[in-house]
């Protein structure tokens, strides 16, 4: 049996640390759920035990997010990437346009995949300043009569944020991937939210999709069955059989995240973790150099260089021998990310940051 002792400290950007708690129970009920005599992984979808994970699921997201009756709450398989065909093969037409500004890989991937069914204005080009920044209101430069704008809340690999949505008279859409319920967020004003599960939310394969049913209406081309939100929303995400497994996870961690104080205590212990780890790049008098820029920094994914290749590779040397694991950076970036997404204990920010200074002293 493992303990939380034999656990080392795992920075991976995804899929990522759960809860110690949700993980205790989930070796629980993998046996056993309910008292029913049959684990969560053999339950039928359409039996009651399902219907219970699937409807305090949804209330949880509901609650989490705020949301009233004019939202779908849906878990769709195929992961966030998915969500980046289906968005423009639902509500981009053939002769439309939708707003997206590229703040890194992610958008350029969602880019790519709307080009395939509609017109795209790339809003904003973020690679002209290596995507250290989330755009300003002022260089955002939007269409006229655009179906949507789409946008990613939290750069994973550029460990960049925006503070607040972008603002623009289209529906708004977000891909929330890494920073899915870690701070407050108007969910409710938005045309659509989604985020594949496998960072803050549980395992992957599954995405969280928040979708307003005005917006659902707008939907302009018939899809296959599987990629029209319309018949996810009718079947209440069960048009075949669900990723049951993920969406029960997703309901455990929702639960710690409402038992730990919900969104605003959630933002306000992300941020104090982010801020210890800033500190040691900030005070290190320039051994270490943040990706990027200080208004948009990440409380999710902290991206940082040191001076040279061969540092950065002892850096992770070292660190993996202290402990601490997934701290390399993204192949488009290179150096260090550490990802201290809600789940990640604060303490390990500060065995974290202790690290850096130390490093910093004996080799800078
Ligand atoms: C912001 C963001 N969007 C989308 C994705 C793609 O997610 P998936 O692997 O679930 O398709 C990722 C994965 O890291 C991500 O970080």
């Amino acid at each position: 049996m493992t303990t939380s002792t034999d656990r080392i400290l795992n920075f991976s950007a995804g899929p990522a640390i759960m809860p110690e708690p949700v993980l205790e129970r989930i070796r629980e009920d993998t046996w056993n759920i309910d008292d029913s005599g049959i684990g969560i992984l053999e339950h039928s979808h359409r039996g009651p035990v399902v219907d219970r994970v699937f409807e305090e699921t949804e209330q949880r997201v509901r609650t989490l997010a705020g949301l009233g009756d004019d939202h779908e709450v849906l878990f769709i398989q195929g992961g966030a990437s998915m969500q980046f065909a289906m968005i423009p093969m639902n509500f981009l037409p053939a002769d439309g346009v939708a707003d997206y500004p590229d703040t890194g890989t992610w958008t350029t991937k969602a880019i790519k995949e709307a080009k395939l069914f509609g017109g795209v204005n790339v809003a904003f080009e973020g690679a002209a300043s290596r995507y250290d920044h989330c755009p300003r209101a002022d260089e955002l430069s939007l269409s006229d009569d655009a179906a949507y704008l789409h946008y990613c809340s939290n750069n994973t690999i550029y460990g960049t944020r925006y503070m607040l949505p972008p603002q623009t008279t289209a529906p708004l859409v977000c891909d929330a991937s890494s920073e899915m319920f870690s701070r407050p967020w108007p969910f409710a004003d938005h045309a659509m939210v989604y985020a594949g599960a496998q960072k803050n939310l549980g395992p992957s394969g599954v995405a969280l999709v928040i979708v307003r049913r005005d917006f659902l209406e707008r939907t302009c081309r018939d899809a296959a069955s599987m990629l029209d939100y319309r018949k996810h929303a009718k079947n209440g995400s069960r048009l075949n059989t669900p990723p049951v497994f993920g969406v029960y996870c997703i309901g455990l961690v929702l639960e710690w995240i409402l038992e730990s104080g919900g969104l605003p205590a959630m933002a306000d212990r992300n941020q104090r973790k982010a801020n210890r780890i800033y500190e040691a790049i900030d005070g290190s008098g320039g051994f270490y150099r943040g990706h990027a820029t200080i208004p948009c920094r990440s409380t999710m994914n902290i991206t940082f260089r040191l001076p040279t290749e061969d540092l950065e590779a002892a850096f992770l040397k070292e660190a993996a021998d202290a402990g601490m694991s997934g701290l390399k950076g993204h192949r488009s970036v290179g150096g260090i990310r550490a990802s201290i997404y809600n789940a990640f204990p604060a303490a390990g920010c500060d065995t974290l940051a202790a690290f850096m200074k130390d490093f910093a002293r004996l080799k800078g």
